[in-house]
């Protein structure tokens, strides 16, 4: 075989006579020694192609091959000179199958202090059953780590790349700007714990396409100092739905804001769309909140705002809650309840929920009408609205 690297020279003044533009560079893990046998570990050449792909100012393609590809946990760390690297992925990267290896790492795959890095393809198999029956048996275990995380990074885009069985969340992206996400598929066991499929948190100008997520946790999860998010075209279930919050864990927290949730499908889920915060003192807010044109089918609370939230009764009972929610909109959802209550608002009796609109709603339980619970909630009903609105 001739030398890499003379084949990439080669290649290299191929693509440049071609585009006449800015070359591309390619570095083909495989070139660099990762086995596509699912069992040597590769890591070293993800890496090498990355500090190489970082370095280079031209707009740089690491390509991963056919194949099964181990990996342990890796951070792929910038700053970079390149602010056009697409990692390729045509195979699967996969997880070693001892969870205690990458247990306690945080994240499996982790960018940070990225600029215009793009994933596209490939499947991502976090091997998270073996720790989730480790949390089921009781016994000490690892917290488990996010599959794919960004952290810090802007001009991020995932597309068509599917993640398998989290250890714990999917995919987080976490102080972020500009990231689109598209045609991703989640998928985890209805009863996997902790895996939630996207969490988003303290970033702006996320967007979230056309994804079908399946899983044992949120389908889409939005924590504190997230704004201008866009999620359009998503099939969830199993899961808990699409989630804002929790928000008002801690005292001294950013708010969430501008958050469109539109054309959804939740398809036997715990919840629909949701907006949660612990029951104590905190700064959070939530507001400027459109969840429009989504079908419900056999949820357990369709349409539910719980700022109650005490996990164990511990650190918050009887306090309230203070994050303060408002402006949230409701229109164009229609489907099936699993229970009698298909809405509930049990908002902050200290911060009452303000200009909740629930517009056009339909929601029925066993073929009668559904019910509505209201606590501490204000607002108007427009057009049709079953159940009967209690704002
Ligand atoms: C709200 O977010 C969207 C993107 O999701 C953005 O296009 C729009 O400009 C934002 N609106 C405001 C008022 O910032
Ligand atoms: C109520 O919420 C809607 C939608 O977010 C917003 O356009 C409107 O200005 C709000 N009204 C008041 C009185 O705050």
């Amino acid at each position: 075989m001739a030398n890499p690297r003379s084949l990439f020279f080669v290649s290299l003044l191929f693509l440049f006579i071609n585009s006449g533009v800015s070359a591309v560079v390619t570095y083909n893990v495989a070139d660099l020694g990762a086995k596509p046998d699912g069992q040597t570990d590769s890591t070293k050449a993800f890496l090498s192609a990355w500090s190489e792909a970082c370095a280079s100012a031209n707009p740089s393609v690491i390509y991963v091959p056919a194949g099964r590809f181990l990996l342990r946990n890796v951070a792929f760390s910038g700053p970079c000179k390149n602010t056009a690297i697409t990692v390729r992925i045509a195979g699967t990267l996969v997880a070693p199958t001892d969870y205690r290896v990458i247990g306690n790492a945080g994240n499996w795959l982790l960018f940070e202090h990225v600029n215009g890095v793009t994933i596209s393809g490939g499947i991502l198999d976090g091997q998270g059953t073996g720790l989730w029956n480790c949390k089921a048996s009781g016994n000490s275990c690892p917290s488990g780590a996010t599959t794919l995380g960004f952290s810090n990074s802007n001009n991020i885009i995932v597309s068509g790349v599917s993640s398998l069985n989290s250890q714990m969340f999917h995919i987080v992206i976490n102080g972020c700007n500009n990231v689109k996400m598209q045609g991703v598929r989640v998928s985890a066991s209805g009863r996997s714990p902790n895996t939630d499929g996207i969490h988003v948190q303290k970033s702006s100008g996320v967007t979230i396409l056309d994804s079908k997520i399946a899983t044992g946790d949120d389908c889409v999860s939005i924590g504190p100092g997230t704004t201008n998010l866009w999620i359009e075209n998503i099939a969830c279930g199993p899961g808990h739905g699409i989630s804002i919050g929790s928000l008002g864990k801690d005292q001294q927290e950013e708010g969430v804001q501008n958050v469109t949730v539109r054309t959804a499908t939740f398809t036997g889920t715990q919840n629909g769309v949701r907006i949660k915060s612990w029951g104590r003192p905190s700064t959070g807010f939530a507001k400027n909140i459109l969840f429009q044109h989504a079908v419900m089918i056999d949820v357990q609370n369709p349409i539910v705002i719980d700022q109650n939230y005490c996990p164990g009764e511990k650190d918050c009972p009887g306090q309230v809650s203070g994050v303060r929610i408002s402006d949230v909109t409701y229109q164009d959802i229609h489907g099936t309840s699993a229970t009698e209550v298909a809405v509930k608002f049990d908002c902050s009796s200290k911060y009452p929920c303000s200009n909740i609109t629930l517009d056009d709603v339909k929601l029925s339980y066993k073929n009668q009408a559904a019910e509505a619970s209201c606590s501490h909630a204000g607002g108007t009903a427009e057009g049709t609205v079953q159940p009967t609105s209690c704002l």
